[in-house]
């Protein structure tokens, strides 16, 4: 990892930059490589990306914002996608990446999600690899669950850095499983992703819409601040709870980071943690393995 470096918490996660699976060819890059660079020089030293996000154009995207900036001032996260956890096949995702990022290092390599047919050691050696070249600087893991993590810690020579779960007002898995208290016990930062976008079935929220939750609308009102708003602080302000939200809209952008302004009372924090209507404790889509063996 660049050690110089102290993740902020707030992060810019990539999905749907440059298209969506695929890389959409109409896409408006300069917008999106605008906002990458905006969100860095306004305090934002944390850009997570994919290979697998637009088929590799989020890359692509990411890697020319970086033209812009000092690249020791940036941690990227990027991610290697199940189907690619082989030996070979991990080292190729891997340089793949660098190419596309247009750097020499990955500060953050993630599982993006398991696969249960690949043996883990397998996997932790093309990562041992890549380690001892220096092609990356921290592992990650996507979409886990406790007992994943202690076994990827079993084969790796350097100890997971960092989980990245989904994790927001409505899914609580990685509370009500404790996997963020067993990161936070572990030293392990615990990044949450899809903070803002709400899309469980039967559920129609998008983006906290106000009047779908009638406590969340008061307590917004109350701190005069919008329900997105809130939503991010009640993250931010848990010990060890990193996010990454996706925009790149400037005005978006301003009102998350607006966020650092502000704090919930705890007892306001704590009407959101245990009163909140709709909880789900699942935190991927119900066919992902989130533990392996
Ligand atoms: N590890 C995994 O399996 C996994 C899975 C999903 C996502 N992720 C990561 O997590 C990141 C975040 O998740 P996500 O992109 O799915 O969802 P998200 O960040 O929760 O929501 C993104 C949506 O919110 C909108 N938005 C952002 N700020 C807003 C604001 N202030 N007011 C109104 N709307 C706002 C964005 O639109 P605009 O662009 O128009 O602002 C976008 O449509 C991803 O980009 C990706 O890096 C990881």
């Amino acid at each position: 990892m660049n050690n110089d470096l102290s993740l902020s918490k707030i992060g810019l996660g990539t999905w749907l930059i440059g298209g969506d699976v695929v890389a959409n060819e109409q896409n408006d890059d300069e917008k999106d490589i605008n906002a990458i660079i905006y969100a860095i020089n306004n305090g934002i030293n944390h850009i997570d990306t994919s290979e697998s996000y637009s088929n590799g154009k989020s890359e692509e995207i990411v890697g020319q914002a970086l033209r812009h900036i000092d690249r020791k001032t940036v941690f990227i996260a990027t991610k290697v996608r199940e189907w690619n956890l082989q030996y070979d096949d991990l080292i190729n995702s891997c340089y793949n990446s660098l190419k596309r990022l247009q750097t020499e290092y990955i500060d953050l390599y993630y599982i993006h999600k398991q696969n249960p047919n690949i043996d883990i050691k397998e996997t932790c050696r093309a990562l041992n690899y890549l380690l001892d070249k220096g092609l990356i600087k921290e592992i990650g893991l996507s979409n886990v669950g406790i007992s994943t993590i202690k076994k990827y810690n079993k084969y790796l020579n350097k100890k997971i850095y960092a989980v990245q779960n989904q994790y927001n007002l409505i899914c609580r898995e990685s509370q009500n499983k404790k996997i963020i208290e067993y990161c936070t016990n572990n030293s392990i930062k615990f990044i949450a992703w899809r903070p803002i976008v709400l899309s469980y079935p039967g559920v129609k929220d998008k983006f906290y819409s106000e009047g779908t939750y009638p406590i969340l609308d008061r307590i917004s009102k109350k701190y005069n601040k919008t329900n997105i708003q809130v939503a991010i602080k009640w993250l931010t302000q848990q010990n060890n709870v990193y996010i990454i939200f996706k925009s790149n809209n400037i005005n978006h952008i301003n009102q998350i980071l607006e966020t650092n302004n502000f704090s919930l009372l705890k007892e306001d924090w704590d009407i959101l943690n245990t009163d909140f209507p709709v909880t789900f404790n699942k935190g991927c889509t119900e066919n992902e393995f989130f533990e392996v063996s």
